[in-house]
């Protein structure tokens, strides 16, 4: 990427407005180059994405991929083809995530959509395979600087708002917060955590450092998600997992950038966790 990481996920926000303008070659290439490096997450799961309907030829293409009209001029789409497997959301999340955020290093707007996208008419796209599913899409293109309509979204979202940090990260126990003193050099990690984006700006994470391990823990939202109603009858995916993988990938791509080298394993401490919490993933410090 040509920019500091910490800029790059400063400068994302999910843009749901357009230019009416093809994606330049140049642009193209580049991220169609990232997408295929994206094919195995830290959880071991395969995926794929590719980037279609971006040039003036498929436009057309396009209106029939249904959106519902949330995105406004979308002039192209990344889709994701998930495998199975035990923690495949959350890789999902954290190969996309990085994807996302070289798009807004070219200058791309992005907005992912966990709901409001017509899944058949994206798996014809992608050629899905029986094995794979498609748990989320990307809208791209170039932005169209602040309108009415997003507007009013984001501020339905609150998405310029995150919790504090006091609610979200903690050490040796969920009573416990960290303070900043206490992060040391985590503290940039973990405030780009902060500024991920998540499904419905719910921010599901939360973090619990003991010693050198960073345990990542999903908060649901009740009566968001799994086990809904809504959910089921949409049948969407559990995109509170997706979030979690999104939260991976903004926390390590800021500790690499300073140079702190650690690796995810899957091994829940023994602690006490509250109602509706459950454990995701360590960052084991190295
Ligand atoms: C997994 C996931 C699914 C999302 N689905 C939608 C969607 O279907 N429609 C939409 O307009 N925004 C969607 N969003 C965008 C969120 O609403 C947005 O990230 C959040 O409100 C925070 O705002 P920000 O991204 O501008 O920081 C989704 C985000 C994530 C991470």
């Amino acid at each position: 990427m040509n920019q500091p990481i910490q800029e790059i996920i400063g400068q994302r926000f999910s843009c749901r407005s357009y230019l009416d303008e093809p994606i330049r070659e140049t642009h193209r290439q580049s991220l169609k180059d990232f997408l295929k490096t994206q094919q195995i997450g830290p959880l071991r799961t395969h995926a794929r994405f590719e980037l279609v309907a971006a040039t003036q030829d498929d436009r057309q293409s396009l209106k029939g991929l249904g959106t519902y009209g949330y995105i406004k001029n979308p002039t192209g789409f990344i889709i994701g083809a998930l495998e199975q497997g035990t923690k495949n959301l959350e890789d999902y999340g954290y190969l996309f995530e990085h994807a996302i955020l070289t798009a807004t290093d070219i200058g791309l707007g992005t907005c992912w959509l966990g709901g409001t996208f017509t899944k058949s008419r994206f798996a014809k796209k992608i050629s899905l395979r029986d094995t794979e599913t498609i748990p989320a899409v990307v809208a791209t293109g170039y932005i169209v600087e602040k309108t009415g309509r997003d507007g009013q979204i984001r501020k339905y979202l609150s998405a310029n708002r995150r919790l504090p940090k006091e609610q979200l990260f903690f050490v040796d126990s969920f009573g416990s917060p960290l303070t900043t003193g206490a992060a040391g050099a985590y503290a940039q990690p973990l405030e780009m955590v902060r500024w991920a984006p998540s499904a419905s700006n719910k921010q599901p994470w939360r973090i619990v450092r003991i010693g050198d391990a960073w345990h990542f823990y999903l908060q649901r939202t009740k009566g968001y998600g799994k086990g809904t109603l809504l959910f089921s009858l949409l049948r969407l995916a559990d995109l509170q997992r997706v979030d979690m993988g999104i939260a991976m990938c903004h926390f390590e791509l800021a500790a690499r950038s300073l140079r702190l080298r650690g690796r995810w394993i899957v091994e829940a401490p023994k602690l006490i966790i509250p109602d509706n919490t459950e454990y995701t993933v360590s960052w084991i410090n190295e």
